[in-house]
């Protein structure tokens, strides 16, 4: 499990079934591999479960913030911070995701080679700046980048060791390089919060709506300091590292289906010409929503979601003792084939609508599910797509030759060795009119 979890947990899988229980590092784990048990987990039976291991060492990164938070305080943060995800306030966002996707774009030139991870990482980090904090971070976002790297790889250390979260607490290499990074990681926050206090006018980011939210459900108070920076600090991480993995796995699997790609491009084409998108262009994009859909089955940015049980529950004739560990993986159940045949085959058709409504449910699940599901699931697909149709509407990317491609799973799916790829121009015939590819 340490070494390769995701060839273990499709072992186990195919080994056990749908219920596979695993005794691991003084924990028993159960993976659940059917869509109607994750639902029971998430969904039904919620109320039963609090978030898995792991999150000791979330906390020490993240605080109480919706992420790592439990019961009625999660409850109370959720309300204060859903107002700031309403469709309504999203859809503002559009125009900054696109502007910076082209002026990310417009950086590169025809024949360069470029990191792909590294240049979506800057892209949805510079889009969670200013959408989050009406801040530019751009210029900040390779030290930024370091930091998160940083306090990502420490976190695995031991993570599936005995007492792995006790490591965490010893000084260690691994321990003071993670305190340096969220040093790091602190200033950048406390000094836009700061600067936000000083002048607290609503500047339609998320923050200013974070400054104002009142619990007015419950105890009608707002924010503290530190739980804006806790959930801040948690909106900055979850809101850019999972979007940048997936744009990045969607350019890999796009190098790799010239088929796939000509109908990408053909359909940004006759949706925008030579113009920049806007949210209302979106409706013209099922096509893109439909390769970033089939990208995240296979490369799901969140891989895995853990629970640990909080009281003893039953399941197909079996009983989950409480302090359990169920997990439910999405990189498993997207490529198991009852629900996606052929699943190693990249095919965005599985994900138009009437062939998706099909499935189970919970047989895909990227973005989680019940009250916990990701607040940020809209933001992403509306980033995800004008990212996307900007940047293919200029460029083709391809992997450069012999560059390794493998799966570096840590909280996220990442690429292990990055993802270096060419630049190529495409040439355009006309506005608007079919492409052709030089
Ligand atoms: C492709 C992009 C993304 C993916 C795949 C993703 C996935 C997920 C998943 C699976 C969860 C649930 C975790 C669990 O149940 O244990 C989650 C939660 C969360 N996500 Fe995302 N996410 C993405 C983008 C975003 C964005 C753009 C934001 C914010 C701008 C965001 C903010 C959050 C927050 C705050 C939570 C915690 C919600 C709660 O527990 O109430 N995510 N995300």
């Amino acid at each position: 499990m340490g070494r390769d979890p995701l060839a273990f947990l499709l072992g186990l899988r195919d080994r056990y079934g749908d219920i596979a229980r695993v005794p691991l590092g003084g924990e028993t784990l159960y993976l659940f591999s059917h869509p109607d048990l994750v639902r029971d987990v998430l969904v039904t039976n919620h109320r039963n479960f609090h978030k898995g291991r792991g999150l000791e060492r979330a906390k020490m990164l993240l605080g109480e913030g919706l992420l790592t938070s439990e019961d009625e305080f999660h409850l109370r943060q959720r309300r204060l911070s859903q107002p700031a995800f309403h469709r309504q306030r999203i859809a503002a966002y559009g125009a900054i995701m696109a502007e910076y996707a082209a002026s990310r774009r417009d950086r590169w030139h025809d024949g360069a080679i470029i990191d792909a991870h590294t240049e979506m990482m800057a892209l949805t980090l510079a889009i969670v700046g200013k959408t989050l904090f009406d801040a530019d971070v751009e210029d900040e976002a390779a030290e930024i980048g370091e930091a998160l790297t940083t306090t990502f790889e420490s976190f695995n250390v031991g993570f599936f060791l005995p007492f792995g979260h006790l490591l965490a607490r010893l000084p260690l290499p691994a321990t003071l390089r993670f305190r340096k990074a969220r040093a790091r990681l602190d200033a950048t926050i406390y000094r836009l919060i700061a600067e936000r206090r000083r002048s607290p006018s609503d500047r339609g980011d998320l923050l200013s709506m974070l400054l104002v939210a009142q619990d007015t459900e419950g105890d009608g108070r707002g924010m503290s300091d530190l739980q804006l920076r806790d959930e801040a600090m948690t909106i900055f991480l979850a809101g850019h590292e999972t979007t940048a993995n997936a744009l990045t796995w969607t350019w890999y699997l796009l190098s790799q289906h010239p088929d796939v790609e000509a109908r990408l491009h053909a359909e940004v084409d006759a949706a925008l010409g030579g113009r920049l998108a806007t949210v209302d262009d979106l409706g013209a994009l099922p096509y893109t929503r439909m390769v970033l859909a089939e990208s995240m089955r296979l490369y799901p940015p969140a891989w895995i979601v853990g629970r640990r049980a909080v009281a003893p529950f039953d399941v197909n004739g079996y009983t989950v003792p409480a302090r359990s560990i169920v997990l439910a993986c999405q990189y498993t159940m997207h490529r198991d084939p009852r629900w996606f045949p052929a699943p190693d085959r990249f095919d965005p058709e599985r994900f138009a609508p009437d062939r998706h409504a099909e499935r189970p449910k919970f047989a895909y699940f990227p973005f989680g599910g019940g009250p916990r599901v990701c607040i940020g699931e809209q933001f992403a697909w509306m980033e995800g797509v004008l990212a996307l149709a900007t940047i293919a509407q200029r460029w083709r990317l391809r992997l450069v030759e012999g560059h390794p491609v493998a799966l570096q799973p840590i909280i996220t799916l990442r690429p292990k060795f990055g993802m270096r790829m060419h630049v190529a121009a495409r040439k355009r015939r006309s506005l608007g009119a079919a492409t052709s590819e030089g």
